[in-house]
């Protein structure tokens, strides 16, 4: 830790793998603490999402950040906490940028360096005032070095695909499980194998693997590290 915050102004970075449980314990950590969440794949999500429309190749940089330069990422502050809208250019995204095709392209649109200069550049004004949990892939090596606590968390490559198929069921999307299995392999590689800003644990972060453990004991390990890092 660089220096001890107080609670309220506390910086915390989860990275981890597709389906590792990241947006369901930030949220939870968020809530339990008192701070804000923002979801930095939402954000990549969003632009994959009107380069489809758009009909922009997802690996075209020049037509990615011509939309860039054209868009505007809100994070409300959540009526239902479980719930956070993420909205693009004033429309409420949240359910379509989970959908497979969006899902298919993203991780393209992501390893577009152009791209992560300025969402990352975003997200560094979105949490320059502290109290706030952001999850991602290059949240604690990349984007917020300089966090209280970083996490990693991880899960079997089985047991993620078997939350993603679920998660997707409940909120009526299309999926198979052997698809999301395929599709979140396919995109852990690319996010591991990337020039910037790969998926990787920050060296100073704790792993957590999350396979056998409900989100309740991982929220609760996160709020053990919070507050041992405050003691002292
Ligand atoms: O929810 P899930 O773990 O499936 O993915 P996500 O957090 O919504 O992120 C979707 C994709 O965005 C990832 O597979 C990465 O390609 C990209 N991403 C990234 O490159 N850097 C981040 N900080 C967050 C997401």
């Amino acid at each position: 830790m660089a220096e001890k915050r107080k609670a309220k102004d506390l910086v915390i970075a989860i990275d981890g793998p597709a389906g590792a449980g990241k947006s369901t314990i930030a949220k939870l950590v968020a809530a339990r603490l008192g701070l804000r969440y923002i979801d930095t794949g939402a954000m990549y999500r969003a632009l994959t999402l009107k380069a489809l429309r758009a009909g922009v190749d997802c690996a075209d940089a020049g037509g990615l950040m011509e939309l860039l330069a054209q868009s505007r990422f809100e994070f409300p502050v959540a009526k239902e906490p479980e719930n956070p809208a993420v909205l693009l250019d004033g429309e409420d995204v949240s359910t379509l940028i989970r959908l497979p095709e969006v899902s298919q392209e993203v991780s393209r649109v992501a390893m577009v360096p152009e791209v992560r200069r300025e969402l990352v550049h975003i997200q560094r004004e979105l949490a320059a005032g502290g109290g706030i949990v952001m999850d991602g892939r290059d949240i604690g090596t990349v984007v917020l070095p300089e966090a209280d606590i970083k996490v990693f968390l991880t899960a079997s490559l089985e047991e993620r695909a078997r939350r993603r198929y679920l998660e997707m069921r409940q909120k009526g999307l299309p999926a198979t499980l052997e698809e999301i299995k395929k599709q979140i392999a396919t995109r852990d590689k690319l996010d591991r194998e990337r020039e910037v800003g790969p998926l990787q644990a920050a060296p100073d972060a704790i792993c957590i693997d999350t396979t056998a453990l409900s989100p309740e004991e991982v929220v609760d390990k996160i709020i053990q590290l919070c507050t041992e890092g405050r003691e002292g």
